[in-house]
């Protein structure tokens, strides 16, 4: 082996100087790049308070979700049930420079203008109670209604058609979930005359303020044989009065079903609540959701509405070995083969509907364990349920549909549901007896576009004197029509000065927009403002509009649903002055939805779309972001 000379030494040493910085280089450089990937996202949790358990579950599944993420940090803070603290907390977690805030509210009204203010810097997710308004980046709660609605049915069912007066015992009087579970508990109950519910007391969430108040009423109430508590916290409080007072003959419902020492599944197997309506924290999920929105993904839902199951001493031995992950093998085997997904398209009316077909094929198409079967119904119900029922004879894994109308689906869902085949509404929802026949409801908010429609005529009001509407409806009986219209009549009633001096039944086509448009105007009426349930509609009015010498855009104004690339054509030309958007790209939802259902996986039952307006001011603007 030769040695080197000493010169050859000193250059032997400066190459390897000059390597070892060049590796030293490299790697300081791949390790920003891995942290320029990988930022620190500082995520603020507001709590109303911490006595609650369902609040403390809250933030424990937050906790877990979060650290399996290592850029994530957390701040918990607790108001300790006092909302001018709440909003010192939310305002100190803001001054720490929170990247997103989750926030569970301790009274919905007062909390409104704090949480708007934040959403104007940083992204917003609201848990479990809502703001009012839409003020906010993602709502993550529970179905009251429904809840109120199962507890209703479980109360008339355990009180078995005797005579009986009830006690509900509500949280916080002020916030709307509240006045939800009450009102579908109550309609429930409208159809059991025996029964009396008009002993209200107000727990505001506390377990300790329900036996107090209860404890105050019983002793003059010998007719009370059933206690209906919105929180299985207050359920317990309940049951702590009514052993003081040795009473032996009420029962005792819940609301939240924690899996917890002395949650509700837990009283319930020892038999202190007859029974509890389970309500998630939505925790996990708004961590999940934090960082879809924090890395700017995916596209995010404005309302995520978690399912609920009835949970009684009869069920809870099942529902616990259900929720063992064991008990899954029989849908698992999904996961090592492709999905077999049936969708039945409603038909082929408007350009949002081909839209809509195209972003599920799309995502079928990118997804390579996604067994994608399409059929069109051509517009007519009885073809979709055949289409349905072909599906289910073929025993896909998931079938998905928009369904035309709202009613007649009992009996085609029933078959679905007895042959185990999960079913996604896509875009429309039903009306059937039983909502256990379907799964998930993936869409928009058609009552809030309609309510949407309506602000926009009051706040740009064309006449001073009344304003005289036609109203274009979309398929008779179909889910946006019913709802669109029912918005859009909901603001008006509000406001005086505007009436709808004609609403023409359409079916969302160009065509029917046309037709319908000219017969109101050979009538000889002239209204200001026309509001068509669709783009397509709106347009066929607008040929019609000028047909007859007018000119759509000034003469009449017009406003429509959708926001389609066709309608910010209108918009540019001058002749359609608004639409509320309506997003049809469901496609890659549908397809996660479907993938997670076929292996058993319990998911959201409302994913509600987040949508906005768009008018002629910002068309030129807003024009190139459209994708539909
Ligand atoms: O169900 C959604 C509606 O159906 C869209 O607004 C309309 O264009 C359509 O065809």
């Amino acid at each position: 082996m030769r040695v080197p000379s000493k010169k050859g030494f000193i250059w032997l040493l400066i190459y390897s100087l000059i390597g070892l910085v060049v590796v030293m280089l490299v790697a300081s450089l791949l390790h920003l790049k891995a942290v320029k990937d990988e930022p620190d996202f500082l995520i603020g949790i507001s709590q109303p308070n911490l006595n609650e358990p369902r609040q403390l579950l809250m933030n424990n599944e937050i906790r877990k979700e979060a650290e399996k993420h290592k850029n994530v940090k957390l701040i918990f803070t607790d108001a300790a049930e006092n909302s001018e603290k709440q909003v010192h907390d939310v305002q100190k977690l803001m001054k720490y420079g929170i990247d997103l805030l989750i926030i569970s509210l301790n009274d919905s009204e007062k909390l409104t203008p704090i949480v708007t203010e934040v959403y104007k810097e940083i992204p917003v997710i609201v848990l479990g109670r809502g703001v009012t308004g839409y003020d906010y980046s993602l709502f993550i709660g529970s179905d009251n209604l429904s809840i109120g609605k199962k507890s209703g049915k479980l109360a008339a069912d355990l009180l078995g058609g005797a005579p009986a007066d009830i006690v509900e015992i509500k949280g916080a009087v002020s916030s709307r979930s509240v006045e939800e579970t009450s009102r579908g508990f109550r309609d429930y109950l409208s159809n059991s005359p025996s029964i009396k519910a008009d002993k209200v007391i107000v727990g505001d969430w506390q377990r300790d303020r329900a036996e107090d108040e209860l404890s105050r009423i019983l002793p003059s109430s010998p007719g009370v044989k059933l206690v209906f508590a919105h929180s299985d916290a207050m359920a317990l409080g309940a049951y702590r009065a009514i052993d003081a007072l040795g009473l032996h003959d009420v029962q005792i419902i819940g609301i939240d079903g924690l899996d917890t020492l002395n949650g509700g599944f837990d009283l319930v197997k020892q038999g202190v609540l007859s029974g509890t309506v389970t309500s998630p924290t939505g925790g996990r999920e708004s961590i999940q959701y934090a960082l879809d929105i924090l890395n700017r993904e995916k596209v995010i839902p404005k309302k995520i509405i978690l399912g609920s199951h009835l949970i009684t001493q009869k069920n809870a031995r099942e529902v616990e070995a259900a929720s063992d992950p064991g008990q899954m093998t029989s849908r698992m085997d999904v996961n090592t083969r492709k999905t077999k997904l049936g969708v039945a398209v409603v038909g082929s009316e408007s350009s949002w509907r081909a839209a809509n077909t195209e972003s599920i094929k799309n995502a079928a198409g990118q997804d390579l364990n996604i067994d994608l079967i399409m059929q069109n119904a051509e517009g007519s119900q009885d073809k979709q349920i055949e289409i349905i029922r072909n599906f289910i004879k073929q025993k896909v894994d998931v079938i998905a549909f928009t369904p035309i109308v709202e009613t007649g689906w009992d009996n085609v869902l029933a078959e679905a549901k007895a042959a185990g085949i999960p079913v996604i509404l896509t875009d429309r929802k039903v009306k059937v007896e039983d909502d256990s026949l379907w799964t998930t409801f993936i869409g928009s908010d058609f009552v809030e576009e309609g309510r949407r429609a309506a602000r926009w005529v009051v706040e740009h009001k064309p006449v001073a004197g009344e304003t005289k509407i036609v109203e274009l409806q979309g398929t008779a009986g179909s889910a946006p029509a019913i709802e669109r219209r029912q918005g859009f009549d909901e603001v008006l009633s509000q406001n005086a000065g505007f009436r709808v001096i004609a609403s023409e039944i359409g079916d969302f086509t160009t065509e029917s927009g046309q037709q319908l448009m000219s017969k109101v105007l050979q009538q000889g009426t002239v209204p200001q403002v026309v509001f068509a349930h669709n783009d397509d509609m709106a347009l066929g009015a607008i040929k019609a509009i000028e047909q007859a010498g007018l000119k759509p855009g000034k003469d009449v104004v017009v406003i429509s649903v959708d926001a389609t690339k066709l309608a910010f054509q209108a918009m540019l030309a001058g002749k359609l002055n608004m639409s509320v958007e309506c997003n049809p790209l469901l496609g890659p939802q549908i397809i996660k939805a479907a993938k997670e259902l076929a292996t058993g996986k319990e998911i959201p039952v409302n994913i509600i779309t987040a949508e906005s307006i768009f008018s002629q001011e910002t068309a030129k603007r807003d024009v190139s972001t459209r994708k539909y």
